[in-house]
C-alpha cells in the first residue's frame, strides 16, 4: 500500500469516528445541528485528528475510547475556526472544502451560531472521555483522570486567546516596531500552529508521555504549523480552486500581508522546507518512531491542497 492509499484509509477511519460524535439533527433548534454537520462533514484533510492519533500510537497509547472524543473535538474546533474565518467580517470567502461556505448557505446569523455551536460542542464531546475510563486499579484510574484533565487544559488553552483565537486577532491588525516577518511568524504559530500543537500534545499526553516528551512534541508541532501556514499562503497564489476546495487569491483580495508578499515564492518555499526539516530533525531524536507520521510531515511540504 502506498502513502496516499494509507492516508485515504486513515481519513476514512477518522471520518467514521467523527460520525460517532456529531450532533443529531433534531429539536426546534435543529437548523444549528444541520449547519454544524454541513461544515463538519464537507471533508477536508482531517490533518489534526490524524496528527493526534498517530502521536498517540507512537507513544504506545492503548485506550482508543479515551482518544476518540478528543479526535472529534479538535476537528470541531478547527472547523469552527474555518466557518468564522470565512464570514464577511473576516475573510469573506464563499467556498470551503469544495462547498459554498456555511454563512452563504444558512445565512450569517447561523454561520456565527454554528461556529459557536461547534466550539462548545467540542468541549461537550471531549468531556465524554471521562465516561470512557475503564481501570483495573484505583491508581490506574487516577492516572487516567489526570491525563484527561491535562488534555482538556491543553485543548482549551491552544484554542484560545494565547492560541488560535489570538492569532486570528493579529491577522486583523497592523503592528509597528516589529518586522513583518516577525509578526507573521508569531501570528502563524498561533492561528495555525496552536491547533497542531494541541493535536499532537493531546495524543502524547493521553498515551502517557512524560512532560519533557510533550514539550518536544509541542516544538515539533509548532514548526509543522508554521510551515503549513506559509505553504497555505503559497497555495493561495499557485493553487486552483478545484484542488484546494476554496478560493485562490483570497489574501490579495483582502490586501493581506503574507509570506508571499514579503518575499518571493521560491524564498517562501525554502522557508517551508527549512522549518519542516527542523521538525523532522527533532522528530528523529525522539525515543519512539512512527514512519507514517514522519512521511506525513515531509509530504506536507509539497502538498497541493
Ligand atoms: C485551513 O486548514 C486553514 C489553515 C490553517 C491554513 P486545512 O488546510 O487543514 O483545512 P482542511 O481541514 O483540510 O479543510
Ligand atoms: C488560517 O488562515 C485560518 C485559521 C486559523 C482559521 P487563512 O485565512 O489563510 O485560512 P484559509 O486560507 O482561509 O483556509
Ligand atoms: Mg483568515
Ligand atoms: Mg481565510
Ligand atoms: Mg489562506
Amino acid at each position: 500500500m502506498n502513502f496516499n492509499q494509507e492516508m485515504q484509509e486513515k481519513i476514512s477511519e477518522i471520518e467514521a469516528i467523527l460520525e460517532e460524535f456529531i450532533p443529531k439533527e433534531e429539536g426546534y433548534q435543529k437548523t444549528i445541528m444541520q449547519a454544524m454537520n454541513y461544515s463538519l462533514l464537507a471533508g477536508g484533510k482531517r490533518l489534526r485528528p490524524m496528527l493526534m492519533v498517530e502521536t498517540f500510537s507512537m507513544f504506545n497509547g492503548l485506550n482508543m475510547d479515551i482518544l476518540k472524543p478528543f479526535m472529534a473535538a479538535i476537528e470541531m474546533i478547527h472547523t469552527y475556526s474555518l466557518v468564522h474565518d470565512d464570514l464577511p467580517a473576516m475573510d469573506n470567502d464563499e467556498y470551503r472544502r469544495g462547498r459554498k461556505t456555511t454563512h452563504v448557505v444558512f445565512g450569517e446569523a447561523l454561520g456565527i451560531l454554528a461556529g459557536d455551536g461547534l466550539l462548545n460542542y467540542a468541549f461537550e464531546t471531549a468531556l465524554k472521555a471521562f465516561d470512557a475510563i475503564t481501570a483495573s486499579t484505583p491508581t490506574e484510574e487516577l492516572t487516567t483522570y489526570r491525563r484527561i484533565a491535562k488534555a482538556m487544559q491543553t485543548l482549551a488553552a491552544k484554542a484560545g486567546i494565547y492560541g488560535m483565537i489570538g492569532g486570528q486577532v493579529i491577522d486583523t491588525e497592523e503592528y509597528h516596531g516589529v518586522t513583518e516577518q516577525e509578526r507573521l511568524d508569531f501570528m502563524y504559530r498561533l492561528k495555525t500552529g496552536a491547533l497542531m500543537e494541541a493535536s499532537m500534545m493531546i495524543g502524547a499526553i493521553l498515551a502517557g508521555a512524560t512532560d519533557e516528551e510533550v514539550n518536544k512534541i509541542e516544538y515539533i508541532a509548532g514548526n509543522i504549523g508554521l510551515a503549513f501556514q506559509i505553504k497555505d499562503d503559497i497555495l493561495d497564489i499557485t493553487g486552483t480552486p478545484e484542488v484546494l476546495g476554496k478560493p485562490v487569491l483570497s489574501d490579495e483580495k483582502n490586501e493581506k500581508v503574507t509570506y508571499v508578499t514579503i518575499m518571493d515564492l521560491n524564498k517562501a518555499s525554502e522557508r517551508v522546507e527549512v522549518i519542516s526539516k527542523q521538525a523532522v530533525d527533532a522528530f528523529e531524536e525522539l525515543p519512539y518512531q512512527n514512519e507514517y507520521l514522519k512521511s506525513l510531515i515531509i509530504k506536507l511540504i509539497n502538498r497541493e491542497n
